[in-house]
């Protein structure tokens, strides 16, 4: 028994999740230029049955409809919560009303959140310790805590036996199309960019979790969100080095310009980086997609931004870059900051304040009256010289 839009993606374990194409926002801050999808899979055990994950509220009806075609909704003795967010948790109200038999199983502080969000009643919550088990019958289920990937109460499920991960949030990505890794050519740069936007600030809680996956005998990862890795050693490959926060000979220029003056000098200091060979990316603030910074960000050794000075302060919109870049803790090692002013500066000192208290070494700050000369290209690509330098050490 097997349709396409219910397919089996391992002996006993059905994707009943739905895709949402039209979505171009998440958490009213990142842009979602190719929709997601919202997977939940269904387990059949030869004694129980056990949905794990649900779906974004308004897909309900188009989720009960795929478990429908599986199996008898009353047959399902357990939910699992790998985690509380709406997107996956946010239709566990509809199903526990529709099966009031099922048990919902979750972290301990999941079942402190099924109560909070969900208003779910103690006695249909079953919280689980780390590394505990369910018997399906003729298999278990694993649950692996991983905190803080990326909410407090987070969790993986894994299948034993068949070898299948489900770590919800980790190793996803926001993509609506594709079911299998190998039908999406650029998947790690998909996977990379939602690396950097959801699971970049908790790198260290990431490798906790990456070491426990360690020992266990992984044939497919089923994330909650984009496509299934059926090949899961290219995932966990890439993941190794981004949990690490390796780093590449990379720079990423980040800068707004108001008159043309700062662009005027990000360029020959982008030039000056690649003919020194350091692979660059540049984003202008006041085009670029968020999302693709904080990819970007993932394996960038140093960071340029380039910030006018307006109302005695940097633009706001190089404010906001800088505070995410604090907040996604991206592995950066050295910045410079190059800045235009008309009559009075304070971007660089801005920019400074709001990159203080981390571990970034700021190699250089220019700041220039209006247009930059000759003179004053020259030293940016001086600028440049000595920031590659650091970056190929
Ligand atoms: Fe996809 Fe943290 O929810």
């Amino acid at each position: 028994m097997s349709w396409r839009n219910t397919p089996r993606i391992s002996e006993n374990v059905y994707w009943v999740g739905v895709k949402d194409w039209n979505r171009r926002i998440f958490d009213a801050l990142i842009p979602l230029p190719n929709g997601t999808s919202y997977n939940s899979y269904l387990v059949l055990g030869s004694e129980t049955k056990v949905l794990i994950d649900t779906v974004n509220p308004g897909f309900e009806e188009e989720w009960e409809e795929k478990i429908r075609k599986i199996t008898d909704l009353e047959d399902i003795e357990y939910i699992i919560m790998n985690h509380a967010e709406p997107d996956h948790a946010g239709a566990i109200p509809y199903i526990m009303k529709l099966n009031q038999k099922a048990k919902l199983v979750t972290s301990t502080r999941g079942a402190k959140m099924a109560q909070t969000y969900y208003k779910i009643s103690e006695n249909r919550i079953m919280p689980v310790q780390d590394q505990q088990i369910l018997n399906l019958g003729d298999k278990n289920l694993r649950f692996i805590e991983a905190p803080m990937l990326h909410w407090p109460e987070t969790m993986f499920t894994y299948l034993e036996g068949e070898g299948v991960l489900f770590p919800c949030d980790f190793f996803g990505s926001h993509l609506a199309y594709g079911l299998y890794d190998d039908e999406v050519e650029d998947l790690l740069v998909h996977a990379q960019r939602y690396f950097g936007e959801i699971m970049m600030p908790f790198r260290v809680m990431a490798q906790r979790a990456m070491e426990k996956l360690e020992n266990l005998e992984i044939n497919t990862i089923a994330p909650s969100h984009g496509p299934i890795h059926r090949n899961p050693r290219r995932i966990l490959d890439a993941y190794k080095k981004w949990v690490n926060g390796e780093t590449r000979k990379k720079a990423i220029l980040v800068y707004v310009t108001m008159w043309g003056s700062t662009e005027k000098m990000i360029k020959p200091m982008a030039d000056a980086l690649a003919s020194e060979g350091v692979e660059i990316s540049l984003h202008n603030l006041s085009v670029a997609d968020i999302g693709d910074i904080a990819r970007d960000l993932v394996d960038s050794k140093a960071l340029v931004l380039g910030a006018p000075t307006v109302l005695g302060g940097m633009h706001p919109l190089a404010v906001y870059a800088s505070y995410l870049v604090k907040a996604l803790r991206p592995p950066l090692k050295f910045a410079a900051v190059l800045s235009s002013y008309g009559w009075g500066g304070g971007a660089v000192k801005h920019v400074q304040e709001l990159l203080g208290g981390s571990k970034i070494e700021v190699v250089g700050a220019l700041e220039i009256n209006g247009p930059p000369t000759e003179s004053d290209i020259r030293r940016v690509i001086e600028l440049g010289e000595v920031l590659a330098k650091k970056i190929k050490e």
